[in-house]
């Protein structure tokens, strides 16, 4: 079979003859022109067939052609300065690969419950191509920024004997002759870790039974989660913002055209650069009280209260020292006041609420084992982790981020079920 190229690389090959294979995104005939909108995965360019310079048989496969149909064309590139690539294809010949049936996305209108369940062929059109790819950036980029800085990736399992974030969202499966939970967070694991090679982060999917059908909450999602040996909070929001404006600019630098795509309004990513400003859990209840005069001191922050707060700011803001009651088991009380958890959490703005959820843990042995048996958690199970308490304990901090709510924002669409190549929610499992 003849060499062929990726379309994303045609302007290399200005003038010359080129093969490309891919699926027909669209057609239109005008008499004896037909213009094939042809797609690989990487661009989509318009492919032009001409009656009078190509055989008989060709100008009948390229008529025939349905959407989505798989072909292999071959033709010249040639400068096109109206379509947004810049060059178009003078079609020679055209092989059919497959000649697809009926195609069930059509230009119209459709419903998402429709679209999610053909998820699988929807992840062709252009929007969902555009925000699978910033996803792979938002990765890529989450990878490189821990790799740079001597991070050592240590995965953590999937099937877990104990809670990490509450038992309430657990996932229960039976593992053997005893009971197993997916896991919620890689954390605890990765305080073991950061205590054998100092800074560490695991990245991999997580798992909560959310009872909730919201705009946020997927029960399978992606988290990437850093901890760090002898790193205190502020410490740990100063690694936060470093790595979340390393994301926005990651994608600004190479994602472009997909945000183009999504009609991104990238001049609220633009002023994403250090410092984020930190408010204390008090100075955000004051500022939501002004809007939402019911808010009861001590309670944890609805969806609602968090965009009060987002609205505040220009850039993602970090909440700290939450009251101790509305946080996880683990977070180490604030030595000032020991009703507040040293804990903070990271806002997006225009009202995406918490990406990010980090904090100092308890180092203290004695400290953990009463936090463990208040939790009502099983102390046995917790063996293991009390052990790091026991042998070299020192303060350490880390936070998790979850990529679906970062690409969300940074793509800037409502829902965080299309940022996922195949979401699973409470009422979602197929396909
Ligand atoms: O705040 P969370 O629960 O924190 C933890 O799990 C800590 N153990 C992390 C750590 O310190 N290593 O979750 C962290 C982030 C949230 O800020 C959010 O971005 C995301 O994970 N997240 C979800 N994303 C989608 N659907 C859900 N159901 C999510 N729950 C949490
Ligand atoms: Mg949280």
């Amino acid at each position: 079979m003849a060499e062929y190229i990726k379309i994303k690389d045609v302007a290399r090959y200005n003038g010359q003859e080129v093969t490309l294979k891919g699926w027909l995104y669209n057609k239109r005939s005008s008499g004896k022109l037909r213009f094939l909108l042809l797609r690989d995965g990487t661009e989509i360019i318009q492919c032009v067939v001409f009656k009078g310079s190509v055989s008989p048989e060709v100008f009948e496969r390229a008529t025939q052609l349905t959407q989505e149909s798989s072909c292999i064309i071959t033709g010249v590139v040639s400068e096109d300065k109206r379509s947004a690539l810049g060059y178009e294809i003078q079609v020679n010949d055209l092989e059919i690969v497959q000649i697809a049936g009926e195609y069930p996305i059509s230009k119209k209108e459709h419903g998402v419950d429709f679209l999610m369940d053909h998820r699988h062929l929807w992840l062709r059109s252009k929007k969902q191509h555009a925000l699978i790819r910033i996803r792979h950036e938002v990765i890529r980029a989450a990878r490189e920024f821990f790799d740079s800085r001597d991070f050592t990736l240590v995965d953590t399992p999937i099937f877990t004997p104990n809670a990490a974030e509450g038992t309430t969202t657990l996932f229960e499966t039976d593992y053997f002759d005893q009971k197993a939970y997916l896991t919620q967070s890689g954390q605890l694991y990765g305080e073991a870790a950061a205590m054998a090679f100092g800074n560490i982060y695991c990245f991999g999917p997580t798992f909560r039974a959310e009872k909730s059908k919201t705009r946020r909450h997927l029960t399978e999602f992606w988290m990437i989660e850093p901890e760090m040996a002898y790193c205190d909070l502020d410490q740990d929001m100063d690694v936060a913002e470093a790595f979340v404006t390393h994301l926005v600019q990651s994608v600004l630098k190479n994602r472009r055209r997909e945000l183009e795509v999504l009609e991104r309004d990238t001049s609220k990513l633009e002023n994403i650069r250090p410092p984020f400003p930190r408010i204390h859990y008090n100075e955000a209840v004051e500022i939501i009280k002004k809007q939402n005069p019911d808010f009861i001191d001590g309670d944890d922050f609805g969806a609602a209260d968090e965009t009060i707060i987002s609205e505040q700011f220009d850039r993602p803001v970090m909440v700290h020292r939450y009251p101790a009651e509305v946080k996880a088991f683990y977070m180490k009380r604030d030595p000032e006041n020991a009703n507040h958890a040293l804990a903070m959490d990271m806002l997006a703005p225009e009202g995406y609420g918490e990406i990010i959820g980090g904090s100092q843990r308890e180092d203290d042995y004695d400290a953990l084992l009463e936090r463990i048996r208040e939790h009502n958690l099983p102390e046995k199970a917790f063996a293991w982790y009390l052990d790091l308490r026991k042998y070299g304990s020192v303060p350490h901090a880390g936070f998790g981020l979850g990529i679906e709510r970062t690409v969300a924002w940074i793509a800037g669409i409502r829902h965080v079920r299309e940022t996922i190549p195949f979401p699973r929610t409470m009422t979602r499992l197929y396909p």
